[in-house]
């Protein structure tokens, strides 16, 4: 089978995929009989453009790396924005990697709303969608006969939405805690080990790891929003990033992080959600863990998360230093769902 791929974003994240789906084109070919050609690419500052045949991926990726704008890809037709892209690009599937809107999720919002209500199936590593529209934009994917999957938007290609929905059938999600901020990690990290937090932010943001606006980690933003891409998928709760309790790790001393190391436990961010009757309470705060636990455990850039389940306990997943190429391996491994998903459709 082969998919008209579209990407509106064409970012770090959406570059690392481009890579790999030009690296692995012959493999996926012959092991999934699955092949692609793209005909839409949409960005902020680096034009927009479609093709009626193909666009070449990696000379677009090329051409943004230069700092040039899209429309030196040979073949391509310019488009105005990223908004008449996805209202009518011949695609399907629909790659968003737009950055996120910590305010209420837009524009990506809306630009999977329209490519949904087009039947165009969605991949997003996006949080703001799933945080800010999870109920209506499943319901929309539903109605339409499209899917709309996310992966990447909580510990990158590592498989926690997908781990529930293909492996844990039938069992309840009753909570989680998490790690899941690799800038507030590495700060406290570096702390522990006697670095200031100016510092420590610094080599955050070195690292190329921060948030554009690293007050979003700071401040927990970050961990909230991933806390209520979790409630709302796993725990099917209807939550917004205002909901949650919310501290980040401005108050943390490196005297009270090397004293707590001395005496066996480390300081972690955790983002926590737990059932409590109907409702669902979301929490980021400082914890004082074990350092010899799953989440006191994890060190620098690397994440964890526990999944407490009522038929199957609890499971840890744990990632060690992610990077861009595991954010684009999630788009991938969500490609190859939809593939299938569209393969058995076809059959029937
Ligand atoms: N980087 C990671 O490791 C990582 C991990 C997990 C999740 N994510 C999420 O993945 C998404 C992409 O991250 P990234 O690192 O690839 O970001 P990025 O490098 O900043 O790329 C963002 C892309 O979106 C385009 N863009 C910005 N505003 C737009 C708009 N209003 N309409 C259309 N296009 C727009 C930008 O255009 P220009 O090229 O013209 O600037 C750029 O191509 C974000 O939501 C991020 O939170 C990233």
């Amino acid at each position: 089978m082969e998919l008209k791929l579209a990407f509106i974003g064409f970012g770090n994240v959406a570059r690392a995929f481009a890579r790999i789906l030009t690296d692995r084109k012959s493999p996926f070919n012959r092991d999934f009989d699955l092949s692609w050609k793209t005909t839409a690419i949409a960005t902020a500052r680096h034009g927009c453009i479609t093709s009626a045949d193909e666009i070449e991926l990696m000379r677009a990726v090329n051409c943004v790396e230069s700092g040039d704008n899209l429309s030196e890809v040979g073949g391509s037709i310019p488009a105005n924005d990223p908004t008449s892209v996805v209202q009518n690009c011949d695609a399907d599937v629909l790659f968003e990697t737009t950055p996120l809107n910590i305010s209420d999720g837009g524009p990506a919002v809306t630009y999977i709303r329209t490519a949904l209500s087009r039947g165009i199936n969605v991949i997003t590593a996006n949080k703001g969608p799933v945080a800010f529209a999870y109920s209506e934009l499943k319901e929309l994917a539903e109605q339409h006969g499209a899917n709309f999957r996310f992966e990447g938007v909580v510990m990158d290609g590592a498989p926690v939405f997908n781990l529930v929905e293909k492996c844990l059938p039938g069992t309840r999600v009753v909570g989680f805690a998490g790690v899941l901020n690799s800038t507030t990690n590495l700060v406290l990290t570096e702390m522990e080990k006697g670095r200031s937090f100016e510092d420590a932010l610094v080599e955050a943001q070195r690292r190329g790891i921060a948030e554009a606006n690293a007050d979003h980690d700071i401040d927990g933003w970050d961990a909230a929003v991933k806390a209520v891409a979790l409630a709302n998928v796993l725990m099917d709760c209807d939550a917004r990033p205002a909901d949650v309790d919310r501290k980040g790790i401005r108050e943390v001393t490196a005297d009270s992080l090397v004293a707590a190391k001395a005496s066996g436990r480390s300081v972690r961010l955790v983002s926590r959600g737990r059932r409590e009757g109907t409702d669902v309470r979301l929490t980021v705060a400082l914890e004082i863990v074990p350092l010899a636990s799953t989440l006191g455990g994890v060190r620098g850039t690397s994440n964890a998360l526990i999944i407490e389940t009522d038929l199957m306990g609890e499971l840890a997943i744990v990632e060690t230093d992610p990077g861009v190429d595991q954010t684009a391996y999630a788009l991938l491994s969500d490609l190859i769902v939809v593939h299938e998903t569209l393969n058995r459709r076809q059959k029937h």
